[in-house]
């Protein structure tokens, strides 16, 4: 069979270990999916800057749109609206699959590249767009399809989680707090989306929309960020037993005598009591609560943002999108990898 080939836009905190988990599990993908993915090309804005990861130099361009037409999936990890919209757009019109973590774009262009994905018979995958490494999209969309979701409670930011946490728990300052979840990798490239609120905000508007499957408009959802935030009211909320998290709450409102349901979306720091699980929520991970008719209540929980974990979910995604490919059409892509021994109980229990 031919290889699959890939290409990426981007080699930042998410794209460059997306690359190199590529690259180091060729094989194992290839076993996995039936074929080989080939990764044939990284576009970026400097070829020659140092990055965290060392990558092969001959893979790099500036050149997206030929890299784009020659490729059968397209990762976008650039972020940022434009040119991701003309490239993700670009992408669906020559007939790729596309996977992106890129929540700004979804949250204000989501319905035409949605519509457009549907038109050209091409899939847009987006696990990563929310929640980091949490597989929160497939869950909602698909495990609880057939049910009826009423709320959504969650912590969805991972910068503002670790600043938060920070000042909680070690009485840092929000300057320093910050600088750090940079260095990590957590904070998008201009981190007043994050401390702002509108990550999050672009977040609920996305879960809002998936789970009570209508249009949530990102304008729609209040937002509050954390920069109003003091350590003396966090030291204050401290000794009260509570602790300041940022939440975004997407809630379902019954409609009265036969008026048709209504749904509320709003992200804002919130006084969560200690003794809440969501309080215990540390440093760069997130946590999502989803209160079902049926299902009753879950709770997702996990690393929210840095770059290899992220990775995860955007390689779970480009995974699904080979298989598919292979399959030609919307297989799910459930085939077991053949050829892993089983180990036998006693030893699971052992080695555990
Ligand atoms: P970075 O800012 O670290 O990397 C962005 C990459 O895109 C860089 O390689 C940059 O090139 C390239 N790029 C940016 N603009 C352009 C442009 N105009 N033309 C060509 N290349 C461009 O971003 P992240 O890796 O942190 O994030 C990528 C995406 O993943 C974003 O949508 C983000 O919201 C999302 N995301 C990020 C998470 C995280 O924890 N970081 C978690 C979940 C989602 P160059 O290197 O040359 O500057
Ligand atoms: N900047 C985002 C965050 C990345 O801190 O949560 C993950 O989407």
């Amino acid at each position: 069979k031919r290889a699959i080939k890939v290409a990426l836009l981007g080699a930042g905190s998410v794209g460059s270990q997306v690359a190199r988990l590529l690259l180091e599990q060729a094989d194992e993908y290839e076993r996995r999916v039936g074929t080989r993915l080939e990764l044939i090309g990284i576009s970026v804005r400097n070829p020659d800057a140092k990055r965290d990861v060392d990558l092969p130099k001959e893979l790099f361009t500036t050149d997206a749109e030929t890299l784009i037409v020659s490729a059968d999936i397209v990762v976008e990890l650039m972020g940022g609206i434009n040119p991701a919209r003309e490239l993700v757009t670009l992408a669906l019109e020559s007939g790729a699959d596309v996977v992106t973590a890129n929540k700004a774009l979804l949250a204000h262009h989501g319905a035409e590249l949605f519509e457009l994905a549907e038109r050209v018979g091409a899939q847009l995958y987006y696990e990563a767009a929310v929640g980091g490494a949490i597989p929160i999209i497939r869950p909602l969309r698909e495990n609880l399809g057939g049910d009826r979701v009423e709320r959504i409670l969650g912590i969805v930011n991972g910068t503002t989680n670790y600043i938060l946490d920070r000042m909680h728990t070690r009485g840092d300052s929000f300057d320093e707090s910050l600088r750090i979840a940079t260095e990590l990798g957590y904070a998008e490239a201009d981190p007043t989306a994050d401390i702002e609120g509108y990550d999050a905000q672009q977040k609920a508007s996305i879960l809002a929309s998936i789970a009570f499957h209508t249009k949530v408009p990102v304008d729609s959802v209040y937002r509050e960020g954390i920069t109003k935030v003091s350590i003396d009211e966090i030291e204050d909320a401290k000794r009260a037993g509570y602790v300041v998290k940022l939440l975004a709450i997407c809630e379902r409102i019954p409609g009265n005598n036969g008026e048709k349901d209504q749904v509320s979306a709003r992200v804002y720091p919130a006084l969560v009591p200690e003794t809440h699980p969501l309080a215990s929520v540390h440093g760069g991970n997130n946590a999502i609560f989803v209160e079902a008719k049926a299902a009753g209540s879950l709770m997702f929980y996990g690393a929210g943002a840095g770059g290899v974990e992220t990775a995860s979910a955007v390689l779970g995604d480009l995974v699904a999108a080979a298989r598919r490919h292979l399959l030609g059409g919307p297989g799910s892509g459930e085939s077991m990898d053949a050829d892993l021994p089983i180990l036998p109980v006693e030893e699971i229990v052992t080695s555990y």
